[in-house]
Formats: C-alpha cells, structure tokens, sequence
C-alpha cells in the first residue's frame, strides 16, 4: 500500500513538472513573437545612446517645426496617431504623445532614424542633430505626468484638511 502511495506521488509530481515545463515553453514562444513582430525595439547600445542636444525651448522648437512638416500627416498634428494619411496603413502610426517620456531618447532616435515597415526612415533627410531635436520635440509632449502628479498632491492635501478638520471637531 505504502510503495502504491508513493508510486502515486512520484507520477503526480512529474504530471505537474511538465505541465510548468509546457507552460514555461509557451510563454518564451509568446515573448519572442512580441519582440519581432510587436513591439519595435532598438538594441541596448542604441537606447542606451546619450543625446548631445539639450532640451532647450530653442531644440523643442526646431523638432516641432520638422515634426509639423514631416511626421504630422501620420501621427497627427497632435501626435496622438490619426494624421490624415493614416486610415491608409495597415500598421497604425504610434500614438507619440502617449509614449512620451516612457522611452530613452536613444531608442525614439534609432528607430526614427532607421524606420520601419511604412514608418519612413528618416537617415537621408535629417541633417546634423535634427533627429535629437525631433526626440526633444516628442519627449516635450509627456505633460500628463506633471499634472498627474499635481492632481495627486492636491487630493493628498484635500485628505489631510477633511481628517484634521474631522479630529478638531471630534475633541473637546
Ligand atoms: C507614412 C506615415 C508616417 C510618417 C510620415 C512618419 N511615421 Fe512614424 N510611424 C509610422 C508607423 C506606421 C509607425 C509604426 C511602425 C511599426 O510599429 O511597425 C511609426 C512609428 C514611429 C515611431 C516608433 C514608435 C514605437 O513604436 O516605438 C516613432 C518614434 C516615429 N514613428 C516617429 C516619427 C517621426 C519623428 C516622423 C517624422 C520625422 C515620423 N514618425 C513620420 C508612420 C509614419
């Protein structure tokens, strides 16, 4: 009886090991699919590149001028995504306004620079720097986090006057 437990135990533990194995296995299949055809990586030593341009208004200026001749009929004037030429594309251009600040310079530089699929690449047409100023241009569009966290304070300190105001009324 005891050898039959055992012999019960043994099956169950490697059931189990293969079903993780299995499982494992599909989630590496999973990761590769999104890195070749998802989402859109430049390698380490290009995100890691440091940009030479400071993020002057001057610099933000130039990008958006480029960015308003050049990117806006895809990503839209408001970097959001839906430019005129858009509904044409099998591949929706990115929304930039929303990646903004979430990527390293580096990466929005290399892949700008190199394209992909019908996101042109811009190598030929940039001048010296011109691809730092469009990086500058983009990153300048995250102000959503600036005012998340205005709105994250403001609500700390409304909940802080309520709890305080709550207390001097419930002491004597
Ligand atoms: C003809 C349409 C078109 C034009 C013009 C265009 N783009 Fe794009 N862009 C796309 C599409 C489509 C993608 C998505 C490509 C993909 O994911 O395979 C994209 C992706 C990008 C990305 C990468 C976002 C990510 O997924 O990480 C950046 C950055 C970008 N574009 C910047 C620009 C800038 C800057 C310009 C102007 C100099 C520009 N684009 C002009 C269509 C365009």
């Amino acid at each position: 009886m005891k050898i039959l437990s055992f012999v019960i135990l043994v099956l169950c533990s490697g059931l189990v090991y293969s079903f993780e194995e299995a499982s494992k296995n599909i989630h590496q299949a999973n990761n590769k699919q999104n890195v070749d055809t998802k989402h859109w990586m430049a390698s380490k030593t290009e995100v890691e590149r440091k940009n030479p341009i400071k993020k002057s208004l001057e610099s933000i200026k130039r990008g958006r001028k480029f960015y308003v001749r050049s990117c806006s009929n895809c990503h839209g004037s408001d970097a959001k995504g839906k430019g005129p030429a858009a509904v044409n594309l099998a591949v929706q251009p990115t929304n930039l306004r929303e990646m903004a600040g979430l990527h390293a310079d580096g990466d929005l530089a290399w892949k700008i620079t190199n394209g992909r699929g019908a996101m042109p690449a811009w190598k030929d047409m940039l001048g010296k720097n011109q691809v730092w100023d469009l990086v500058n241009y983009i990153q300048s569009l995250n102000d959503s986090s600036a005012s998340d966290k205005r709105s994250k304070q403001q609500k700390t300190l409304v909940l802080l006057i309520f709890t305080w105001r709550k207390h001097k009324l419930k002491s004597p």
